[in-house]
């Protein structure tokens, strides 16, 4: 099987190499590619999510960019005496889960010999972006909305890229750096697919670090999905090769004050609702219209999982709890702990929700809690 992109609406293939962000029908694009897991060359490597090579689709190691990122911790956690493992994706050299996304997009980016990317962000997919932009010498432009918290501003602009604050919504700044990309390459997070083979490394690593089996449950923050999705083609690839026998069920957890996948969810609609935005703590789910809603929503009806939302005084709950255990977090990540309060857990499930990022990014956020 060759690499190649294809449209989600209408399966049409493009090269691999084929700079496009989007199809001629205008709807994303995915992947297809031969991925593969070597498990017993998986003990041999050192702990990066580089590990997973074979189901990586960069064609020559030495394009790939890497800070020797992954294989975050997994650990054991009670939430008030229900038990559930965390994976600490906090813990990246960016402070989030984007790098394992950057990572394999930039690598990409390199091999395709781009020198100029452009990104659009709530702020942490566009300081990963131009970390991995900044160690592979490519240039980087980055728009984000202008209230995105200050540090990562400071990241951004930090290392080395070219920073567009966005008044107006989410939406507006992605149409500032789509109009950016009709000269440039558009590294976006959402709409390129390598960053979603990048993102799959999370499961493969759940899956190592529970012993080669998949959890029955996996509740996870979505705006625009990338780890949700990523989750998704990770978890499919280990068991087209026979290494998990069921795909575990996917939960996404949305701010009940930009709900949009929610809606369609609970609704069954076939369409994005249009949502008035009055704002949420939880800044990096902030996204009233996410680009692979469909996708998101045929991934929940496939592994029978759900929509769950929670309300800002249960986000702010949720992350007193978790600070108050020793685990600094931003408040998006605590969303999936004040969804496991809600969560109807059985006896004996297993459960497991990534620290998507770092409380050092949202110090202002922080210090409300005080
Ligand atoms: C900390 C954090 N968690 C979760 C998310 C949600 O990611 P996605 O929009 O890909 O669903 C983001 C996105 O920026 C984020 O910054």
């Amino acid at each position: 099987m060759n690499t190649e992109l294809y449209c989600q609406v209408t399966g049409k293939s493009y090269p691999a190499d084929d700079r496009r962000w989007k199809s001629e029908s205008g709807a994303p694009l995915n992947l297809r590619f031969r991925s593969s897991l070597d498990r017993q060359r998986l003990t041999t490597r050192p702990p990066t999510m580089w590990r997973f090579r074979e189901a990586l689709p960069i064609e020559n190691d030495e394009n790939i960019v890497s800070f020797q990122e992954g294989y975050t911790p997994l650990l054991p956690f009670q939430v008030e005496g229900r038990p559930i493992f965390l994976k600490q994706e906090h813990l990246f050299p960016t402070g989030s889960f984007k790098d394992r996304g950057a990572s394999v997009l930039i690598s990409r980016a390199k091999e395709l010999g781009v020198e100029r990317v452009v990104e659009d962000s709530s702020g942490n997919a566009g300081a990963a972006i131009a970390a991995y932009a900044a160690q592979a010498g490519i240039a980087c432009d980055i728009y984000v909305p202008d209230n995105t918290s200050p540090a990562k501003l400071a990241q951004i602009e930090l290392y080395g890229a070219r920073l567009h604050k966005i008044p107006g919504s989410r939406e507006n700044t992605a149409e500032a750096a789509r109009d950016a990309a009709k000269d440039h390459f558009y590294a976006s997070h959402v709409w390129n697919p390598y960053f979603f083979q990048g993102t799959k490394t999370f499961s493969f690593e759940i899956w190592e670090q529970l012993g080669g089996q998949a959890p029955d449950t996996i509740i996870l923050p979505a705006g625009h999905g990338t780890l949700l999705i990523g989750a998704h083609l990770g978890f499919k690839d280990l068991l087209s090769q026979g290494l998990i026998d069921r795909l575990p069920r996917l939960v996404a957890v949305q701010a009940e004050n930009c709900a949009p996948l929610y809606k369609m969810w609970r609704d069954k609609l076939t369409a994005i609702p249009k949502l008035s935005s009055i704002g949420t703590m939880a800044e990096g789910i902030a996204i009233a219209e996410p680009t692979r809603a469909k996708q998101m929503l045929e991934i929940l009806k496939e592994t029978e999982g759900e929509v769950l939302v929670v309300s800002e005084p249960a986000i702010k709950k949720a992350l007193l709890l978790a600070c108050n255990q020793g685990l600094y977090i931003e408040p998006t990540s605590a969303t999936v702990i004040a969804a496991y309060l809600l969560y109807p857990f059985k006896e004996g499930e297993s459960v497991v929700a990534p620290l998507t990022g770092h409380g050092l990014k949202s110090t202002e956020k922080m210090l409300t809690l005080i």
